[in-house]
């Protein structure tokens, strides 16, 4: 074999950016994809990341870090029981409560949410995560694919 040949085959084999931020973000263990679905895979607990992957890889790179939430609440059923969670959307017919890991899915539609109030205490688990600034650019680039069908590399220093 060629050194040629052989280095076209490590090439191969070698996952691409893309790759790896899917296999992060689809990680049974500590993966984002216990919270969001992309490209049919995961669950939509959270938003969904797919108008977020057309802005630039800093501003995402933002939201995951975010420690502040804009639409978690705590969330009051009128069987009295308390979490914080996406409050339901008109047609949803479950609710995930997100003090528990992986969110639980409780049936539930809007007619059951009693009142919500400010979340204070739910933090994103992707803050507690320190992803470095390569695992970040991964993720980014494979949020910008999934979402946006966007290819472009993204380097560490674009997620600062
Ligand atoms: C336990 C569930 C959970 C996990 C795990 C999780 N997220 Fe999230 N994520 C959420 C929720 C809920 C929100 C909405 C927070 C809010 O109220 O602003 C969110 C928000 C976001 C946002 C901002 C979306 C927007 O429209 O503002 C991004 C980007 C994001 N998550 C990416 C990630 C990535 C990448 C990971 C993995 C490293 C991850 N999340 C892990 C539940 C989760």
């Amino acid at each position: 074999m060629t050194w040629v040949l052989f280095l076209a085959l490590a090439q191969a084999a070698a996952p691409t950016q893309i790759e790896r931020g899917e296999a992060r973000f689809h990680d049974a263990a500590k993966g984002c994809g216990a919270c969001h679905a992309m490209k049919g895979k995961g669950t939509a607990v959270g938003p969904d990341l797919k108008d977020m992957s057309r802005l630039s890889p800093k501003a995402i790179a933002m939201g995951v870090r975010s420690t502040v939430t804009q639409y978690v609440q705590v969330v009051k059923l009128k069987s009295g029981e308390q979490f914080p969670a996406m409050p339901p959307k008109d047609n949803a017919t479950e609710i995930y409560d997100l003090s528990k890991m992986p969110p639980a899915a409780i049936k539930a539609t809007k007619a059951d949410v009693a009142s919500t109030s400010a979340n204070n205490d739910w933090k994103h688990p992707a803050v507690a995560m320190k992803l470095s600034p390569d695992e970040m650019a991964d993720l980014v680039a494979y949020i910008r694919f999934a979402g946006a069908n966007n290819r472009q590399p993204v380097s560490p220093d674009d997620v600062q």
